[in-house]
């Protein structure tokens, strides 16, 4: 079957609401990327659980059509600022048509796991 096209809404840190389409089975860290978005230290390990810096927050409908998270995610998210009961990294959720149209917000700040005590963006 064709990947159909996906519309995700970013709130990124200045609260600009940014809307971009994106394939299914694509994750969150993919668009991002693909559509060369500007969220500053997003996904610095490329998708590989060892950063947290791809950290999403969702609405809770949205949330709860996104898969099972994984153990090795849980502990990750565990590290990142600004925790919610509805984040997850961006990088291990993916987009499916059950949420056509989902908002996620990029949080204030950044923790990359790697180098715990840099916070935030460094410029
Ligand atoms: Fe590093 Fe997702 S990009 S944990």
């Amino acid at each position: 079957r064709a990947e159909e096209r996906v519309s995700v809404n970013f709130i990124n840190r200045d609260g600009k609401r940014i809307s971009v389409k994106g394939c299914t089975g694509n994750t969150f860290l993919d668009v991002v990327v693909k559509q060369k978005l500007d969220f500053d230290g997003f996904g610095a390990c490329e998708g590989t659980i060892a950063c947290s810096t791809c950290h999403l927050i969702f609405e809770e409908g949205a949330y709860k059509q996104l898969g099972p998270i994984a153990e090795e995610e849980m502990d990750m998210l565990d590290l990142a600022d600004g925790l919610t009961h509805t984040s997850r990294l961006g990088c291990q959720v993916r987009l499916s048509e059950a949420i056509d149209g989902v908002t996620a917000r990029v949080p204030q700040t950044v923790s990359d796991a790697r180098k715990t005590k840099d916070k935030g963006p460094s410029s």
